[in-house]
């Protein structure tokens, strides 16, 4: 045996379409448990969706179940890491284009009537990730703490979906276009 190449004495495989009968019934069963197996799991993720009830969530229509799911996850962490400053319901903190005494200014809203859409996803990103302070020209003073301690990269994105969620669709597609930029 020893030194003898593996395979090389093996006896033929019967050829295509001349397999025994057992095998290809073997086969046809294997086939059919695998078909029923997929049929039972795609009735299942169908009712969890219709019985989860995308609906519930605040996303804009026509956003798949998994987008949905997504920007529930990013509404939960907002309302936990962002909401303190800029609002519940993404209004941001009062007088917010006023500066304050120490030199910054408050933290401005999310929704349409802030400023968050006329940047693309990367500066939105670096800014939350890092802190408004490493993304500041020179002098400029921020109030804007770094979440790469507390959050994951997924995480960042799921909470910038669940802001975008609340956009309408015009602010949605310009702020599309500063991304492409
Ligand atoms: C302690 C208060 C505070 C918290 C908490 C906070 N922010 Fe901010 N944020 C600010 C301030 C203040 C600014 C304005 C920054 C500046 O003047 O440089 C800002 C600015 C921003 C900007 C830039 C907006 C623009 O138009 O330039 C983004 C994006 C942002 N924050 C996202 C978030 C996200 C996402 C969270 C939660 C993970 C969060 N912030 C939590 C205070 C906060």
């Amino acid at each position: 045996m020893a030194g003898r190449k593996k395979g090389r004495h093996r006896p033929r495989r019967p050829a295509r379409g001349r397999r025994p009968v057992k095998a290809r019934r073997v086969r046809s069963r294997w086939l059919w448990w695998t078909g029923t197996a997929c049929l039972v799991a795609a009735t299942g993720a169908l009712i969890f969706v219709v019985a989860s009830g995308p609906e519930d969530l605040p996303v804009e229509s026509g956003k798949g179940p998994e987008e949905g799911s997504e920007i529930a996850a990013g509404q939960t962490l907002y309302s936990e890491h962002c909401a303190s400053c800029h609002g519940a319901d993404l209004a941001g903190q009062p007088n917010w284009k006023r500066r304050l005494a120490d030199g910054r200014y408050p933290a401005p809203p999310h929704d349409e009537t802030g400023h968050t859409w006329h940047h693309g996803d990367e500066y939105l990103f670096a800014v939350t990730k890092r802190g408004g302070q490493a993304t500041a020209p020179p002098g400029f003073l921020s109030g804007m703490p770094g979440f790469d301690e507390t959050l994951s990269d997924a995480e960042i994105w799921s909470i910038l979906d669940f802001i975008k969620s609340r956009w309408p669709p015009e602010i949605v597609n310009q702020q599309r276009r500063a991304s492409s930029r």
